[in-house]
């Protein structure tokens, strides 16, 4: 069989609470694994522990144990083979739009010369339908055109995962429809796999081959995974007009609800 491409074994994250001072336990033992290729979701309530556990994948938050391999290396420090889009896009706000995606392909290929760079720089900017903007500084743009620019940021240096922490949150719902079909056209062309935490139980199962659902925390679990089942292409209203659809949903609400309640 072969090797999954990401593997979380066993890790644990503690924290202090800032107000009592406890250590209480955000997850202990926690294990999951992503092939090569797939859209994997972790779905969860605020504050179950999302954006930790890809922190840690990301090795920008140190875990209390437990081992994160990428192809069968274990991870120790971030690296351009694990690209995170954050929910607050988190650019370089004296950057224009290329700059931005300049400053991260330069990082990935530092042997590259200027031609080169700004061919893939323009590759990316038009793949995320921003040529015209492509000299816009961050703060001249609205919600969606920044998480395009964190989207391309992150498939310019062709990273084997992408660990995605709530990208659409923060944008408006119209606006979201059209960039989570950009996301999965990004993915089939490119072929680089996924990794997106989310609370949005229809955004994961409109977006994603597998859900693993995440219970309530302190001492969240990943308790129980679901195979998307719809065929892509995918689309919102195809969705809505198949009944399965909703029974998938109400099931996930309820156990996620059910878990809240416990
Ligand atoms: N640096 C920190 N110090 C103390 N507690 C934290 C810290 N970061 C997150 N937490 C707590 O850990 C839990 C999980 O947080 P987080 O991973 O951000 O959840 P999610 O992304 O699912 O909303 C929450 O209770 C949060 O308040
Ligand atoms: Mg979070």
């Amino acid at each position: 069989m072969k090797m999954p491409l990401l593997k979380v074994e066993g890790v644990s994250k503690y924290f202090q609470d800032p107000r009592s001072k406890n250590e209480f336990c955000v997850f202990s033992d926690l294990s999951l694994s992503v092939k090569e290729k797939e859209f994997v979701a972790v779905l969860g309530h605020s504050g179950c522990g999302k954006s930790t556990l890809l922190n840690i994948i990301a090795g920008i938050e140190k875990s209390n144990g437990g081992v994160v391999f990428l192809d069968g290396r274990q991870t120790v420090k971030p690296g351009l083979d694990r690209m995170v889009v954050f929910q607050n896009f988190a650019l370089m706000p004296w950057l224009s739009v290329q700059g931005n995606i300049r400053l991260a392909v330069k990082a990935a290929y530092p042997e590259w010369d200027k031609a080169a760079i700004n061919r893939r720089v323009e590759k990316y900017v038009e793949m995320v339908n921003l040529t015209e903007a492509r000299n816009k500084k961050p703060a001249e743009l609205s919600g969606g055109m920044r998480q395009r620019v964190g989207l391309a940021r992150a498939f310019s240096v062709n990273p084997r995962i992408m660990l995605l922490d709530e990208p659409f949150a923060q944008i408006d719902a119209l606006t979201r429809g059209v960039i989570q079909q950009e996301l999965v056209r990004m993915w089939e062309d490119t072929g680089i796999t996924i990794f997106m935490v989310t609370h949005d139980v229809d955004e994961a199962i409109l977006l994603s081959d597998r859900v693993l659902l995440m219970t309530p925390g302190p001492g969240a679990t990943l308790a129980e995974e679901i195979t998307i089942p719809f065929s892509r292409p995918r689309t919102r209203d195809r969705l809505v007009e198949d009944p399965a659809f909703f029974k998938l949903r109400d099931r996930i609400v309820a156990f996620l609800g059910h878990r809240q309640a416990a």
